[in-house]
């Protein structure tokens, strides 16, 4: 008996023939376009992106966009909500800071990035002060989880909004009032004075045309005589304003981080449920002395040293993210949501201590086997770590 015959008598040998022929006679041989499919991914996926700044538009006194187009080819589609890691040298440092896109995705031909001003501020300074028509960055491409999705979130939207935190949301306005969506939303957004209101006049705009959209400004530090809400988003002004039954809304919350826990725990006032809450991190805290675990006594200002297994060493600072260390001096690690989400930065410590703010998502396996994230690790000790 020859092995032929042998391999007919295999249960299920004959059909799978049968299906060779027929994917022989009709299917599609992928082998011919070998490589095809990744050219499709990298347009839609692309590790980085080359972009330029075609437009800067002032929007208040402390607020600049700035419009980025691709230097070559097209800009991949993105989700309303999501933000680019953008690559800077500012002052001899290579750097990357996160914006969020605030142009809608139904706008394909840019990408628009507001970046606000803050106290000492470093890329924001360099972005707002120095940067001009033309210059170029690289970037990532979009990303993040911070964006609507009808099947899990519904219809039915808050969106709060503190300082810059409006940003995605004035990308998810924008879509929703271009695309003619169902979708019901109410912003309340907090500012600290009424001058440093980012987009007021196109969301006011945007809230006359559309019925289903509508926003309530809270100015915490308001002028004399100033008649609108005042005070911040308690859950008090949240009730009065939204009205009705809370039932089915789903909360999203972006802004600094005093408003976070600030709103946190109104929402839980509320008895919002944490399934309906959406909080966007927004980059390292700026006092990381008052998070909760900050070790009593120790001084943000002390200094430590942090060598690495290569041989080279550095000092750093205890309040500030080791990943600014090490970009000071000259070491550059890769980064994309420099708020201790993504495990971009991974890397091993050795030796020493870090303090890492809750919210840092560090896996089971990297705690156990001492894996930190330096975008969100602050040096509490002489440490030794190792670059992956
Ligand atoms: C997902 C996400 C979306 C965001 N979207 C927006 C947005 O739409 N608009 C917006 O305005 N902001 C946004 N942010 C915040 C933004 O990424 C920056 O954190 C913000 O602009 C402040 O950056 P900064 O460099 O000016 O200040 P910081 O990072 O706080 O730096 C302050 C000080 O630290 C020192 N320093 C920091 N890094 C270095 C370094 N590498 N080398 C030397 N010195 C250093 C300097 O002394 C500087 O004065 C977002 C953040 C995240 C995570
Ligand atoms: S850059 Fe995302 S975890 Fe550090």
């Amino acid at each position: 008996m020859s092995l032929k015959d042998v391999m007919k008598d295999i249960e299920g040998y004959q059909e799978i023939v049968r299906e060779i022929d027929v994917l022989n006679k009709y299917g599609t041989d992928y082998t011919a376009q070998k490589g095809q499919a990744r050219q499709v991914l990298d347009l839609i996926h692309p590790k980085k992106l080359d972009l330029k700044v075609s437009e800067i538009i002032e929007e208040t006194a402390s607020t600049k966009t700035l419009r980025l187009v691709p230097a070559n080819g097209c800009l991949p589609p993105f989700q309303a909500g999501q933000y680019l890691n953008l690559v800077v040298s500012a002052g001899g440092i290579v750097t990357s800071r996160d914006y969020s896109i605030s142009s809608p995705p139904n706008q394909t031909a840019y990408y628009d990035i507001t970046v606000r001003r803050i106290d000492d501020g470093f890329v924001s300074d360099f972005l707002l002060d120095t940067v001009g028509m033309g210059d170029a960055f690289e970037t990532s491409a979009p990303a993040g989880n911070f964006f609507h999705n009808p099947l899990i979130h519904g219809d039915d939207l808050v969106f709060l909004a503190g300082g810059s935190g409006v940003t995605p949301f004035m990308s998810m306005i924008r879509e929703a009032a271009d695309r003619g969506t169902n979708r019901k939303i109410h912003l309340i957004y907090g500012s600290r004075s009424t001058d440093d209101v980012i987009f007021s006049d196109e969301i006011a705009a945007i809230c006359a045309r559309h019925p289903r959209i509508a926003w309530t400004l809270v100015v915490s530090e308001p002028p004399a005589g100033y008649a609108g809400r005042t005070g911040f988003i308690t859950a008090g002004l949240m009730h009065d304003v939204l009205g009705g039954s809370l039932e089915g809304k789903t909360f999203f919350l972006c802004g600094p981080e005093a408003m976070y826990a600030f709103c946190r725990d109104e929402l839980r006032k509320m008895g919002i449920p944490g399934r309906r809450i959406r909080v966007e991190m927004y980059g390292p805290p700026r006092d990381v002395s008052a998070q909760p675990g900050w070790p009593a006594g120790k001084s943000r200002d002390a200094v430590v040293k942090v060598a690495l297994t290569d041989g080279r060493s550095i000092e750093a600072h205890a309040g500030e993210p080791l990943m600014n260390s090490l970009e000071r001096a000259g070491i550059v690690i890769p980064a994309l949501c420099r708020s201790g989400e993504c495990s971009l930065c991974r890397t091993k410590l050795l030796k020493g201590e870090v303090f890492q703010p809750e919210g840092v998502k560090l896996r089971k396996s990297d705690i156990q086997f001492g894996y930190i994230h330096p975008c969100m690790a602050y040096p509490l000790s002489d440490l030794e770590i190792m670059l992956l």
